[in-house]
């Protein structure tokens, strides 16, 4: 263990240091306040570090993403999604017979208690399917309420991922006015939330190996990316020991925002506005330089990559390839592209390190397999429950881990007396 030295107001203090095993070095502060009355102020968390984890590693200068130390490229080549959730939330690639008990889990927890239909009648026709989905699953912690019993939490984790593939298919069934399909036991996780997704009560429904294999891409290229708005989220609502339907739920609502998982559905709409106003992309790119016209290219930028982001590289070549085999001919595709070459170029972008994000060709590839634009956060949210979960499991079997509560500088009013109204 080394040491920083800190010299505030001519006092010298010594602070232990800790590093990570690629390498990475944090000064531990936890004891600044008390020995010199200061707190650090870092706005935006861009340069926190809150806990130890030994789930994700990202080097961000490098575009390098690994889950458990697996590169994501291997994993997005060879796992199935199963496969990766039983690694982030166990730490280890399950042998053939555990990744069968795994995925018999899966399959068996899937329906949804038949009292949680009437909840869905509840809302409006044109809700936003993530509001159901977080809401459904804060919902699911009254049907399981003894989550948090220590020998039930396997359980519940299987509850959880099984029957968010249930609810988000049902918020979309609802959302079309269509009936809800019950989940198939002889069916995969992946194929079981396309059938429930698309399948009708009139005719049968033939699974379409290429959308399947693309949403197992999906969803493993979305499963954790470390301590991100979203996973810091639950991460936050799990340290007050709120149960883990809670936690997972107040994640969702976190990944919602545009500036997180919901710039992949900005990003379509984005793209089928500059569409309509003629394909003139460089416009956009234009108005997203000035800042006073408060337009940002969404699906450009990330806090942590400043070089690539090594999922847009694998969903860009992917793109191409699922559109080519669904026989799908989008304009979109072709703007995007465009959009990509010319930012790259320009040295507002090249400058600011910005480069297509994950949610840049993510959501091409989701119009593709017919997934509605307002689902796509939620496609993302259902890729990132795995890592919600391993990140709550790890927070909660953490030693360390104290309620989570940030300080704050205060820059507000000094005392004054309360002013009677007639003096106000
Ligand atoms: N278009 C135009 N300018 C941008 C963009 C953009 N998409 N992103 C950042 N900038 C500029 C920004 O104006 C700032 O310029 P300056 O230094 O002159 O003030 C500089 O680049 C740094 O931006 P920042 O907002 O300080 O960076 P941040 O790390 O706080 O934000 C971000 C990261 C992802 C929120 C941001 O890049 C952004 O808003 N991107 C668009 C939304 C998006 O695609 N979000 C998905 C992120 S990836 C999936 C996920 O993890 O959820």
């Amino acid at each position: 263990m080394g040491t920083a030295k800190l010299i505030l107001d001519g006092q010298e203090y010594e602070l232990p240091t800790v590093v990570g095993s690629e390498g990475e070095v944090g000064i531990d502060i936890s004891k600044l306040r008390s020995l010199s009355r200061a707190i650090t102020v870092d706005s935006g968390y861009g340069n926190t570090g809150s806990c130890h984890s030994a789930i994700t590693f990202i080097n961000g200068e490098q575009g390098i993403l690994r889950y458990r130390g697996y590169p994501i490229e291997q994993l997005a080549e060879h796992a199935s999604f199963s496969e990766v959730c039983y690694l982030l939330i166990y730490g280890a690639l399950p042998n053939r017979q555990q990744l069968e008990d795994f995925n018999e889990g899966l399959t068996y927890h899937s329906m949804l208690h038949e009292d949680m239909k009437k909840l869905f009648e509840g809302y409006p026709p044109n809700a936003h399917p993530m509001a159901i989905l977080s809401s459904m699953v804060t919902s699911l912690a009254t049907y399981y309420p003894n989550a948090m019993q220590e020998d039930r939490i396997d359980l519940n984790i299987l509850r959880l991922l099984s029957k968010a593939t249930t609810i988000a298919s049902l918020s979309y069934k609802k959302s079309i006015g269509q009936p809800f399909i019950y989940p198939r036991n002889d069916l995969s996780y992946t194929e079981n939330f396309l059938h429930m997704m698309f399948a009708v009560p009139a005719e049968p429904y033939e699974i379409n190996p290429v959308r399947e294999r693309a949403l197992n891409l999906l969803l493993i290229l979305h499963a954790d990316h470390e301590q991100n708005c979203s996973t810091s989220t639950v991460r936050m609502v799990g340290s007050s020991q709120a149960n883990l339907y809670a936690s997972i739920a107040a994640g969702i609502s976190a990944l919602w925002g545009p500036l997180h998982g919901g710039a992949n559905q900005k990003v379509i709409e984005m793209l089928q506005m500059i569409h309509e106003d003629g394909d003139n992309y460089q416009k956009y790119v234009d108005m997203a330089k000035d800042k006073s016209s408060g337009f940002r290219l969404m699906g450009f930028g990330h806090r942590v990559y400043k070089n690539f982001d090594p999922r847009a590289r694998i969903l860009k070549k992917a793109a191409d390839e699922v559109l080519e085999d669904l026989g799908v001919n989008d304009p979109l595709l072709d703007i995007a592209r465009n959009l990509e070459q010319v930012a790259l170029e320009d040295e507002f972008f090249v400058k600011r390190k910005l480069y297509p994000n994950v949610d840049f060709y993510s959501g091409i590839i989701y119009s593709a397999m017919t997934i509605p634009t307002n689902m796509f956060t939620v496609m993302f949210a259902l890729g990132r429950l795995p890592g919600w979960i391993a990140q709550w499991k790890e927070m909660r079997e953490d030693p360390k881990t104290r309620i989570n509560r940030p300080r704050q500088i205060y820059t507000g009013p000094k005392e004054r007396a309360y002013e009677p109204i007639e003096d106000r």
